[in-house]
């Protein structure tokens, strides 16, 4: 599994704040929680940040900390547990493969293989065309193997992977429903 945390040779930019039009859907966002409670809107102001930089700094996460009043701390520990905020600048296309037991148990590690193959690069690194990332489970487990590309799940996959932003719809062969037919009934 590669790791979510930041990076400590990633160059970080000095600063970050929230543009404008960012800064008025926070406060909006903030609104939605009841006075005292302000601090719960962490996850969405980080997804605004990520936003707006395509990825969450540590400056980024440093402005999230000071809009809500928080120890940064409290920030950096939400952005480093959840795989979906992006650490570290990723490529055109951004590929997160779960590796997790539903997954590995339906070959997860061939789909591995067939992205490593198709982008030329090992998972855990980044080139400009792509960022081929390992994740805990993307909530399809039940499909598995699951991935997420550029923001959208797919789930069912089969090598070999095509070479694309968004791949095509996965084969429903020898599923019942949603999930794997293993014995017949
Ligand atoms: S274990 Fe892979 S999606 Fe849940």
């Amino acid at each position: 599994m590669s790791s979510h945390s930041v990076d400590p040779a990633q160059p970080q930019p000095e600063s970050f704040a929230f543009t404008p039009e960012m800064r008025a859907k926070a406060d909006v966002i903030i609104a939605r929680y009841p006075e005292g409670r302000q601090r719960s809107a962490v996850l969405p102001l980080l997804d605004l940040a990520q936003r707006q930089a395509g990825w969450l700094s540590r400056a980024a996460m440093d402005h999230v900390a000071e809009v809500l009043a928080l120890p940064n701390i409290r920030v950096y520990e939400v952005a480093t547990f959840y795989t979906m905020y992006r650490l570290r600048p990723v490529g055109r296309v951004h590929v997160q493969l779960c590796t997790s037991i539903s997954c590995a148990l339906r070959d997860s590690d061939g789909v591995m293989r067939a992205a490593e193959e198709v982008f030329g690069i090992p998972f855990g690194q980044s080139n400009a065309d792509c960022t081929l990332e390992e994740v805990e489970c993307a909530g399809a487990c039940v499909n598995g193997p699951a991935h997420s590309t550029s923001s959208k799940v797919q789930s069912a996959l089969d090598a070999p992977w095509k070479k694309s932003n968004a791949p095509g719809p996965a084969s429903t062969a020898r599923r019942r429903k949603s999930a794997m037919i293993t014995t017949k009934i």
